[in-house]
C-alpha cells in the first residue's frame, strides 16, 4: 500500500492534518493510501543517519514535514537547536525522500519576510527574516529547493487549533484569570485555523502543485483586534483589552510589523480560497466551548 508520511504529527497542525488526510479517504488522492504520523518518539529529524534510514525503510510516496522548533523567542536563545531542527532537519528529510523517490511538502512561515512591504507578500517576494526562527525556516526552504526539483513549500502564519498552545488559548486562559489584558496592536497578520490550512494542504497535493504557496485565512488584523474578537465571540466582553506596542513587550525575537501573505496563487491553482479569519474563529470557538 502507498504511504503518506506526516512528520510532526503530534504537533498542533500535525494532528489536524493527519485527521483531515485520514477522513478524506474517499477522494482520489488518499484512496488506497495509508496515512502515517511520526513525531519525536519515532524520528528526530535533526539526526541525519537515522532520519535517512527511517524514511528509506518506510518508502513513502510523499513526506509532509510539519515538524519544527516553533518557540520563536526560544530560537533566539537556542540558535543551534533551531538550526538543527528547522534547517538541517528539513535537509535530512529531503535526502531521505530523494533516496526513495518521495515527494516533499514543507510548512514554512511569514517570518521569512521583514514586514516592511506594507502590502501582502507574494511568493516571489524576496525573504529577509528578522529573527532566528525565520532564518532557520528560510534555510529549510533553501535546502529543500537544493535537494529536490519537485517540492511544495507552504508558508502560513498565526496558527491556532485544538491541539497546541496558541494565541486563542492564551487569551481565553488570561481572560479567566484577570479583568484587564494587554495585547500588541502594531503587528498585522492573518489568523489561520489549522483545519482550514490542512484542507488547503490536501487541495494543493491533489492538484500536484509544485513550488511555493502562501496559505492563510482571508484578510488581516492586528493581534489586538484578533484578541478582542476572541473575547467577543466567547461572550467575555467584560474583560478590558489595552493595546500595547511590541517594543513594550520586550520579547527576545523581533517580529515583522506587517507580514500578510497574498494567497491569490492558491486560488488560481486550486480554485480554493480560505474563509474570513473571523468565520473560522467563530466555528473554532463554538467547537471548543461545546466540549
Ligand atoms: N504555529 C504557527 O503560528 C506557525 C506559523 C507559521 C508556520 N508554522 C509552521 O507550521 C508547522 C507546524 O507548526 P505547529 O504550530 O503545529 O508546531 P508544533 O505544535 O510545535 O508541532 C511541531 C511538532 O514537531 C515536533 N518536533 C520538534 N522537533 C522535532 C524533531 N527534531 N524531530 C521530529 N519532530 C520534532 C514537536 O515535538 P515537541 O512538541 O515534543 O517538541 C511537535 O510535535 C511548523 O513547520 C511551523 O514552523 C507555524
Amino acid at each position: 500500500m502507498k504511504r503518506i508520511l506526516v512528520i510532526g504529527a503530534k504537533g498542533m497542525l500535525g494532528r489536524d492534518l493527519v485527521t483531515v488526510l485520514q477522513t478524506s479517504q474517499s477522494n482520489d488522492l488518499t484512496k488506497g493510501f495509508e496515512i502515517i504520523g511520526w513525531d519525536l518518539d519515532e524520528i528526530d529529524i535533526g539526526q541525519e543517519a537515522s532520519t535517512l534510514s527511517r524514511i528509506e525503510n518506510l518508502r513513502p510516496a510523499s513526506v509532509i514535514n510539519v515538524a519544527a522548533y516553533t518557540d520563536v523567542d526560544g530560537c533566539e536563545k537556542n540558535r543551534d537547536q533551531a538550526f538543527r531542527v528547522n534547517a538541517e532537519g528539513m535537509k535530512h528529510v529531503a535526502m531521505g525522500a530523494k533516496a526513495c523517490g518521495a515527494k516533499v511538502v514543507y510548512l514554512s512561515t511569514d517570518y521569512v519576510f521583514d514586514g516592511k512591504k506594507k502590502e501582502p507578500y507574494l511568493e516571489s517576494d524576496l525573504p529577509n527574516p528578522l529573527n532566528v526562527y525565520g532564518q532557520t525556516k528560510l534555510k529549510g526552504e533553501q535546502y529543500l529547493q537544493e535537494w529536490m526539483e519537485d517540492y511544495l513549500i507552504i508558508r502560513t502564519q498565526w496558527l491556532y487549533g485544538r491541539h497546541g498552545k496558541n494565541f486563542v488559548s492564551s487569551v481565553l486562559r488570561q481572560a479567566r484569570e484577570k479583568q484587564v489584558l494587554t495585547i500588541v496592536d502594531d503587528q498585522t497578520g492573518s489568523p489561520t485555523y489549522t483545519i482550514d490550512l490542512s484542507k488547503a494542504i490536501l487541495a494543493l497535493i491533489q492538484h500536484n502543485s509544485r513550488g511555493i504557496f502562501h496559505v492563510t485565512n482571508q484578510t488581516a488584523c492586528t493581534w489586538y483586534t484578533f484578541g478582542q474578537a476572541i473575547l467577543n465571540f466567547s461572550k467575555m466582553e467584560g474583560v478590558k483589552v489595552i493595546p500595547i506596542s511590541s517594543e513594550s513587550l520586550g520579547r527576545a525575537a523581533v517580529r515583522p510589523f506587517y507580514s500578510v501573505l497574498d494567497t491569490q496563487k492558491l486560488k488560481r491553482e486550486t480554485g480554493m480560497s480560505l474563509r474570513h479569519w473571523s468565520e473560522a474563529l467563530k466555528e473554532y470557538l463554538g467547537e471548543i466551548n461545546s466540549k
